[in-house]
């Protein structure tokens, strides 16, 4: 009995506390809107960079323009509201983007130009003016 008490303190306790320490040290991201992400949640939490790269290159270059990778949609589905019920920025501390960035050491700068918040209460007049800017017409 002595031995199974020793057994069950030497693997089941740590084991749980391992559990909880690994939940609450990750970041807290806050949930995004609607059933599901526009690609696998778990694609997505890997590869989100890769594909909004690409979509921008698409676009700049090639003009090509669609809406699955748009940083547009992002932030349409992954801001948050705050209980005023303003909006708040997705790049703010603890929101969406930061929450993971701040965790990994990740800086990024896309929202000196893009909208941080749904619909473009914010920046989204700079990327609008530097495409007319540049003679490209704009979507949305
Ligand atoms: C200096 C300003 C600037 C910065 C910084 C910037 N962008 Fe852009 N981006 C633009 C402009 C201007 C366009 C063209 C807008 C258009 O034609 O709709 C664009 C287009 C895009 C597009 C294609 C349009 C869309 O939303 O589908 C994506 C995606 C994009 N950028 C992602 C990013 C990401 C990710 C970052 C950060 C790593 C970033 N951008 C940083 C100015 C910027
Ligand atoms: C139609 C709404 C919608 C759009 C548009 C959307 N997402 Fe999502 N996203 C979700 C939902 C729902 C989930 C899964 C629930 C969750 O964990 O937030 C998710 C999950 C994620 C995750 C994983 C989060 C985690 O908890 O690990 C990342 C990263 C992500 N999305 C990035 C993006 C990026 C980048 C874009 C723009 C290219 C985008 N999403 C566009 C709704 C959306
Ligand atoms: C689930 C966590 C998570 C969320 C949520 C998240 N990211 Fe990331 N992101 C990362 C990680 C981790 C890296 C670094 C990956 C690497 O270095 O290989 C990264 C890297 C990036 C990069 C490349 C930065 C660079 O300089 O290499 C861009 C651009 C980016 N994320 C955009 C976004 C945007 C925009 C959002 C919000 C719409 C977002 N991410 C939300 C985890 C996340």
């Amino acid at each position: 009995m002595r031995a199974l008490v020793l057994l069950f303190v030497l693997l089941v306790v740590p084991a749980a506390a391992g559990a909880q320490e690994g939940r609450a040290s990750g970041p807290v991201i806050p949930k995004g809107k609607g059933t599901q992400c526009v690609a696998e949640t778990d694609y997505m939490r890997r590869f989100h960079m890769i594909e909004l790269t690409h979509q921008r290159d698409e676009t700049v270059h090639r003009g090509i323009r669609t809406e699955r990778y748009s940083l547009k949609e992002c932030v349409e589905c992954h801001a948050s509201v705050g209980t005023d019920g303003t909006p708040i920025s997705i790049n703010a501390p603890g929101q969406f983007c930061a929450s993971c960035h701040d965790y990994a050491a990740v800086t990024i700068d896309c929202f000196q130009c893009h909208a941080s918040k749904p619909d473009g209460s914010d920046q989204a007049g700079l990327a609008r003016s530097l495409a007319v800017a540049a003679g490209m017409e704009t979507v949305r």
